[in-house]
């Protein structure tokens, strides 16, 4: 196991659960970026998260707090809160505090995920989470899907994984021959690291004996800072994944992986809203295993600051790495490995 010397508190949209995780009325305890945390749905079906703890005395909101309405009712003394963690109502007293507030964090549901924009600074968000149907702009809706809820899913809670670690990917050609078996070497065709939110578009192929030269198949995928990305296969298997990593504490994460597969011919009909079959169960399965392939290198990876790369690889991981600091408002990578703190490096704080 090795900690990684990377920021655990990016900055970025990142999933904190699947939407129907939290029923309305619900409230869900859960801990991220070493906070305790809420989550709860009010009747109108609008999802807040809040750190846990009532302004008021500090009773914690996931152990008895329940939904009135528009607001979350802490079990202690009665106080009401609405979504933005404003008090609203002290039940014995004629005025709500107006002064204090919980701090509550930007909330989007999208791609049937609870996403929350998390900034060490409070910054608001200053890019969107993307729709893996509309921003891909081909026209394709959920409806073409099967339902990836539940049984298209994998979650994998408290791995020592830093976010960036499935962001390299992205420049990673070399790996997909020997962690997914692809027959040749993906050529990535698109690397735009100009703002917070990339893209990266590479052809691959699966079947034996393909070669890249003839390749006929390809992913592209839309990364939202370090925590959010999405992907849509073209030329194969008709499918879009969405892989999110969130921080839990200063060693581990979350990693939750969303896989849609395309409809075949005859499960389409409306008799199958809502169902997923056999066969969609199997091809998520095959997506969800090479995922599995990843998770295996990533959860026991120790973070190589200065990487060896190769030649063709050096132009890639460096813009990589260079988008990535954008995110670490303390200014980029903690300095050098603190498993290997003789590499030469400087190890921030040991100067
Ligand atoms: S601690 Fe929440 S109302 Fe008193
Ligand atoms: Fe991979």
């Amino acid at each position: 196991m090795a900690r990684t010397p990377l920021s655990m508190t990016p900055t970025g949209w990142f999933q904190v659960a699947w939407s129907p995780e939290i029923a309305v009325g619900a409230v869900h305890t859960m801990k991220y970026f070493n906070r305790e945390m809420v989550a709860w749905r009010s009747a109108s079906g609008k999802v807040s998260v809040f750190d846990a703890y009532c302004e008021h005395l500090g009773a914690h909101l996931g152990h008895g707090g329940r939904v009135d309405g528009e607001n979350l009712v802490c079990p202690f003394h009665g106080w009401e809160w609405n979504s933005q963690g404003r008090n609203v109502c002290i039940p014995y007293e004629k005025h709500p505090n107006k002064g204090r507030r919980i701090r509550s964090y930007p909330v989007v549901e999208r791609n049937e995920a609870v996403w929350i924009w998390f900034d060490v600074d409070g910054r608001e968000p200053y890019f969107d989470v993307p729709d893996i149907f509309a921003d891909f702009g081909d026209g394709k809706t959920a409806a073409d899907y099967y339902p990836p809820i539940p049984a298209s899913t994998l979650y994998r809670p408290g791995l020592e994984i830093h976010p960036q670690y499935i962001m390299e990917n992205g420049v990673d050609f070399a790996h997909f021959k020997f962690v997914h078996g692809t027959p040749f070497m993906p050529e990535f065709t698109r690397h735009d690291f100009g703002g917070p939110v990339s893209y990266v578009d590479f052809t691959i192929a699966f079947d034996e004996g393909a070669t890249l030269e003839a390749a006929t198949s390809g992913v592209e995928s839309i990364n939202a800072g370090l925590g959010c990305s999405v992907t849509k296969s073209w030329g194969m298997l008709d499918n879009r994944t969405m892989p999110a990593v969130t921080p839990v504490d200063d060693r581990t994460s979350d990693v939750r992986f969303t896989v849609w597969i395309g409809r075949k011919a005859g499960e389409d009909g409306p008799e199958f809203d809502g169902v997923m079959t056999d066969y969609g169960k199997t091809m998520a399965g095959f997506v969800i295993e090479q995922f599995e392939n990843d998770i295996e290198i990533w959860a026991h990876q120790r973070y190589s600051d200065p990487p060896a790369l190769s030649r063709k690889e050096f132009k890639g991981f460096t813009a990589l790495r260079k988008w990535a600091v954008q995110f670490y408002p303390d200014g980029g990578p903690a300095g050098g490995d603190p498993e290997r703190p003789y590499s030469g490096a400087v190890v921030k704080g040991h100067a």
